[in-house]
């Protein structure tokens, strides 16, 4: 028995010498319940009662030696691990910083920005409307009835009969008439929708920026200065504008308004398609109708209004010939900006 003790103690200081030796698993061998040594001292009982604490004493010793070398083992392993971590997280201070990519506006973003500056800077101001709309600020009140051919060229999503997505900005120049007297004079940018299926010119979402004077004696060359201020601004101090006759149900008269070709001049180039000019806005004198459907009396007061597709604005000024471009996120293509 002496024998079996004091190989016990030295395999397992043995083992424990060994690198690779699993702590716990050794533990388990030699000191657990099923252990080498509880079999030992189970075999006790066979012992005379002389020879039982002597044997006692030395399996005792044992024990604590196992320990001892075990606790050691351990805590030579901690420190190894922790002096491991410690080197692999080294800092070092003097390295390069890793670079954060910053993002940046995007590109209708910026020219919307660019837009209303322009409009800010002429006395401006911005007001904002609803997407979700009613028929009635979005048709009715700007002289659309129901059943009037202008609804099925802005033909939108509707959720309720009378309640729709609003196919234009110009909702928004009824409801700063309701509330505001004249003078008036603001923009309103903002998202506007349309049942129009997806491809390299339209969207069922796109923007547009609206644009409404209401004072007493505004003229057509008011509105014809205040635009061709604004495009010389945008495109450049040699652009100039021309009106052409056109119909809108809320304006009196109407005019889609032309931009000569900022990149050929009025020459004729692939941006203008050969025309020399690019159609970007919807103009015209505030119908007495509207002014009147807002509590504005059209004896006193007159107005213009005018309205513009912000994509349309941004894809002549970079040269983007797709729509779909400005809303996939793309990197690639919004990196150029
Ligand atoms: N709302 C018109 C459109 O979307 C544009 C417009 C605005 C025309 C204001 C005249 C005056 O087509």
């Amino acid at each position: 028995m002496k024998e079996t003790l004091k190989k016990i103690k030295e395999t397992a200081l043995l083992e424990l010498q060994s690198p690779e030796c699993d702590t716990e698993q050794l533990r388990v061998r030699f000191l657990g319940k099923k252990g080498e040594l509880t079999a030992v001292l189970r075999g006790m009982g066979a012992l005379s009662p002389e020879e039982r604490p002597i044997f006692g004493q030395l399996a005792n010793e044992v024990r604590a030696e196992i320990e001892a070398a075990l606790n050691a083992k351990m805590k030579e392993k901690k420190e190894r691990a922790l002096s491991e971590q410690l080197n692999r997280e080294k800092l070092d201070v003097t390295m390069p910083g890793m670079p954060i990519r910053m993002g940046h506006q995007h590109p209708l973003t910026r020219v919307q920005r660019e837009m209303e500056n322009i409009f800010i800077g002429m006395g401006f101001q911005i007001a904002e409307g609803p997407e979700v709309e009613y028929d009635y600020y979005n048709f009715k009140a700007l002289n659309i009835p129901e059943n009037h051919p202008a609804r099925d060229t802005q033909d939108t999503f509707y959720i309720t009969d009378n309640i729709l997505l609003r196919s234009q900005t110009s909702p928004v120049q009824v409801r700063v008439m309701e509330k505001q007297n004249p003078p008036i004079r603001v923009i309103s940018p903002g998202r506007v929708y349309r049942s129009d299926a997806l491809d390299a010119t339209h969207s069922p979402l796109f923007q547009q920026m609206e644009g409404l004077v209401v004072d007493k004696g505004i003229t057509m060359s008011d509105l014809k200065g205040t635009l061709e201020t604004f495009a010389k601004k945008l495109f450049g101090e040699s652009t100039s504008i021309r009106f052409r006759p056109h119909h809108f149900p809320f304006t009196e008269p109407s005019a889609e308004v032309d931009v000569s070709c900022f990149a050929c001049g009025g020459k004729g180039c692939r941006v203008c398609k050969g025309e020399g000019w690019i159609e970007i806005l919807g103009a015209g004198m505030v119908h007495p109708f509207v002014l009147e459907n807002c509590g504005i009396d059209p004896e006193v007061y007159s107005g213009f209004a005018f309205g513009m597709g912000i994509e349309r604005v941004a894809m002549k000024h970079y040269g983007i010939d797709d729509i779909r471009l400005f809303y996939e996120n793309d990197e690639r293509f919004l990196k150029q900006f």
